[in-house]
């Protein structure tokens, strides 16, 4: 299968899926990284490692961007199959969630419904929960709607929250799940693992 990814940031969970893919336990290759701003180690590491990269959105700091209609045009002339969210922080256009139903995933590092949201992104998330005096969270996988972290929840995985944790010990704890919580689940698509229950809700089969 062929797999776009989209960062904002540092892009540890794009450099986890990209040595997965390269290993050979992800059966699929990363065609493009799509990138909010040129400026980001997801972008520095996608210009090591020589994949395509397109900006997305167009922006007055980032000129180069493309259109909605330009994002979805190239990522079909692409023969992109899947686009993975990973710490892309940007809304994702209308018509490229109607180009690609039920093929585009987003990971969030809270168990959702809990601490998601326009509000809740990065070190913000980590912070909630420690505040709320959660005792347990994780990492989240779902598909993308119109929405912020709405769409249908395929994955969690739970992390305890330890009572002397600060927010960025948290997130570190919970970003290695992530990394393992997300090559596994796109392990799974791209082995078309995925079915959908009557009620809408997706499910992994486990391999026979
Ligand atoms: C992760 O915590 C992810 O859940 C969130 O943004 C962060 C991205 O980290 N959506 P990285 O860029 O993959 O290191």
């Amino acid at each position: 299968k062929k797999l776009a990814v989209f960062v904002s940031g540092g892009g540890s969970n794009f450099r986890s899926i990209h040595e997965a893919c390269l290993n050979g336990l992800i059966l699929g290759d990363v065609v493009v990284l799509v990138a909010s701003k040129q400026g980001c180690g997801g972008a520095d590491y996608a210009r090591e490692k020589g994949l395509p990269i397109m900006v997305f959105p167009k922006t007055k700091l980032e000129p180069d961007g493309i259109s909605p209609a330009d994002l979805v045009a190239t990522l079909r002339g692409l023969e992109v199959d899947f686009v993975l969210l990973a710490g892309y922080l940007k809304l994702i256009p209308v018509e490229l969630i109607q180009a690609y139903p039920r093929s585009i995933l987003n990971i969030h590092p809270s168990l959702l419904p809990a601490f998601g949201g326009k509000g809740h992104y990065g070190m913000k998330v980590h912070k909630a929960v420690i505040a709320s005096g959660a005792r347990y969270t994780g990492p989240t996988i779902h598909f993308v709607d119109e929405h912020y972290d709405t769409g249908r929840i395929l994955a969690q995985r739970v992390v305890p929250v330890l009572a002397k944790d600060t927010a960025e010990e948290l997130a570190a704890r919970v970003l290695r799940e992530e990394h393992s919580l997300y090559v596994e689940v796109i392990t799974a698509l791209c082995e078309e693992r995925i079915v959908w229950r009557e009620d809408g809700v997706p499910i992994i089969r486990s391999k026979e």
